[in-house]
């Protein structure tokens, strides 16, 4: 959840620092600090509660002493509120060690009675600070700052990024990860560290993985890695694929509304080079093995939040194009429920970050017995693609804003395609059926600009809207996780009461939940579809409209029948059933985004909320 940036070289360490942070704030924004190994052989830092605005503007008025090894944080609190006092970094060793940390340290009430015990005050709740006067401590034991960090970090349990620098060692970072992200960007007599490869972008692409319990030292021209005991470790090299500029704004009033209209380009770029000549190749698929595919008889998609939602979206096309059943779990549900699991099971995970915590476990557990995972995953070498069997990288590029937007189209449209490798292993689908849906995919990005259009009638809408308690959305089918991610965007950037239904359910209960003015939004299926949906959702409308609802209907282009029913129609481009969501998810995106913009609230940087959640 906290941002993470490290540095050693020649350029000016607090403004590498604090464009890393900047870069890496939306894993966490609620207080930030600095702290630089000055050339005069001591630490400073500041720290400050609250934005990283805050902190740099009083480094403005009063900047660091210049230093070329330094270490930065953007904390997202688990331990003690967001104040000065716990922001990051803890000093130790009276003043002389600075340690920042992501994760949580389990047993840090036994290694803080241990301190207090041998006499040393703390100033903060942290477990953080706890780590770093616990390592002060063993520092002062054994003078060497690589070996005290090995000792300590031995005897840490929980989920930790840790970076330290100490002043008797300047020139140096000593970090460590278990369970939480950390990479290393590679420059010329310039070496960083970060939560991620965005901490340092704008520097270098050349960058390494590390691994799950290794230790990294480095230098201005050096990187060492090591496990836990010392020992040399594996690392994996690999060049960025985007630039600094594809995490900027570029000119957008936020990164969420620059992420919206990404999302036809996100869909192509996820697309390039997988569909062609009406079938479906995934060449990252190979090591999975068309055997494997064809044994397995089950699936089960692990994720959270948004990325559950797509799942849920990509569930009905996977099972009706390969007839396998796949269930849908919530990562942090899925090791307590005591799953069925066989060697004939398929686990995927789908997660935008790749790192979040809940979901990496699941994917941990279900290896642990045996089955076979595939992730579908943004981030280039993040933890959860490297733990599993396979990966699907949506290509959607760096995606800053809280709330999801082009993942989660990119997600829905990477596991059709995997949905449609699978059938075409199985032979689930004829190859004319295969070519058809295989086209339909190909004019979604077209179909997507299109739909973006409705960004005026929307903005109008959520302006009159503004003073709303309370949204509902209803969907069947596919539209059922479209309701539910309408929702769910609707309560992440405007604090506004928001529930998603599947529309059949009204009658079991939440239709009480109707009364004069309440608006709900309603997916309306294509009324060429033959199935008789079409014609439900609009008895369903009538229903709501009988008890007062403000209707507004998402409905495809021509749809006559729902507009006698509807307060407001907004119309999305034709498509078949299963492509329909891809398109009708635009319009409840941009209402969350309007409607949190005429509160006047941050859209990007939600209350309580960090982009990536690596903790449990
Ligand atoms: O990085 P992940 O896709 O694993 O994140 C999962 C959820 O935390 C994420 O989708 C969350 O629900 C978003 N903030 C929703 O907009």
């Amino acid at each position: 959840m906290c941002g993470i940036v490290g540095y050693v070289g020649s350029n000016n360490t607090l403004d590498v620092l604090m464009g890393g942070l900047k870069r890496l704030e939306y894993r966490g924004y609620d207080s930030a600090g600095v702290a630089v190994v000055t050339d005069g052989g001591a630490i400073d830092s500041r720290k400050r509660a609250g934005k990283l605005a805050v902190l740099a503007e009083n480094l403005e008025a009063e900047p660091l002493a210049a230093g070329n090894t330094g270490i930065g944080h953007t904390r997202w609190a688990t331990h003690g509120g967001p104040t000065d006092a716990n922001a990051h970094p803890h000093l130790a060793d009276e003043g002389r060690l600075a340690l920042i940390h992501n994760g949580i340290v389990e047993n840090f009430v036994e290694l803080r009675n241990e301190l207090l015990t041998a006499g040393y005050t703390l100033e903060s709740e942290t477990d953080t600070e706890v780590v770093a006067a616990t390592l002060g401590r063993v520092y002062r034991e054994v003078g060497d700052l690589r070996e005290a960090f090995r000792r300590v970090v031995g005897r840490l349990e929980g989920t930790f990024t840790l970076l330290a620098v100490h002043s008797e060692e300047p020139g140096v970072i000593v970090a460590a990860r278990h369970n939480s992200p950390l990479v290393i960007g590679l420059g010329n007599g310039e070496n960083f560290l970060g939560s991620d490869v965005a901490a340092f972008v704008e520097y270098t692409r050349r960058a390494v993985a590390i691994n799950e319990n290794n230790i990294a030292v480095i230098t201005s021209d050096s990187v060492v890695v090591t496990d836990f005991n010392g020992e040399p470790a594996n690392v994996q090299p690999f060049e960025v694929e985007w630039d600094a500029a594809s995490a900027d704004k570029g000119g957008w009033s936020s990164f969420m509304a620059k992420e919206i209209a990404d999302q036809p380009e996100a869909i192509a770029n996820t697309l390039r080079g997988r569909i062609g000549d009406g079938t479906v190749s995934i060449p990252e698929l190979e090591g999975l093995g068309d055997e494997a595919l064809r044994a397995i008889d089950r699936i089960v998609i692990v994720a959270c939040g948004t990325a559950a939602y797509a799942a849920s979206v990509a569930k009905y096309a996977i099972e009706q194009w390969s007839r396998i059943p796949v269930a849908v779990e919530l990562s942090h549900e899925f090791r307590y429920m005591n799953p069925v699991l066989s060697e004939r099971t398929l686990l995927i995970s789908v997660s935008q970050s790749g790192e979040t915590m809940d979901t990496l476990m699941a994917v941990k557990y279900a290896r642990e017995r045996g089955v076979k995972t595939l992730s579908v995953c943004n981030t280039q070498s993040a933890t959860i693609p490297r733990e599993s069997d396979g990966v699907i990288y949506t290509h959607a590029g760096p995606e800053v804003a809280v709330a999801s937007t082009k993942a989660f189209v990119a997600q829905i449209v990477a596991l059709y395609l995997f949905g449609l490798h699978l059938a075409r292993v199985r032979s689930s689908l004829s190859t004319a059926e295969l070519a058809n849906i295989t086209t339909q995919l190909s004019e979604v990005p077209e179909k997507l600009s299109e739909v973006l259009e409705v960004g005026g009638s929307i903005h109008n809408l959520a302006h009159w809207m503004a003073d709303t308690r309370s949204v509902l959305f209803l969907g069947r089918h596919v539209g059922y996780p479209i309701a539910l991610e309408g929702a769910l965007k609707l309560k992440e950037i405007s604090y506004i009461h928001a529930e998603g239904f599947a529309a059949g359910e009204l009658k079991h209960g939440p239709i009480a939940l109707i009364e004069p003015g309440q608006p709900v939004f309603v997916l309306v299926p294509s009324p060429r579809d033959d199935s008789t949906m079409h014609s439900k959702v609009v008895s369903n409308i009538q229903e709501i409209r009988a008890r007062g609802a403000r209707v507004i209907a998402i409905a495809e282009k021509g749809d006559a029948a729902v507009l006698p029913f509807a307060d407001e129609v907004i119309p999305v481009p034709l498509a078949e059933p299963l492509i329909q969501p891809l398109l009708s998810v635009v319009p409840l995106q941009l209402f969350a985004l309007e409607l949190s913009t005429a509160k006047g609230l941050d859209v990007d940087q939600p209350r309580n909320l960090a982009k990536s959640v690596t903790v449990e």
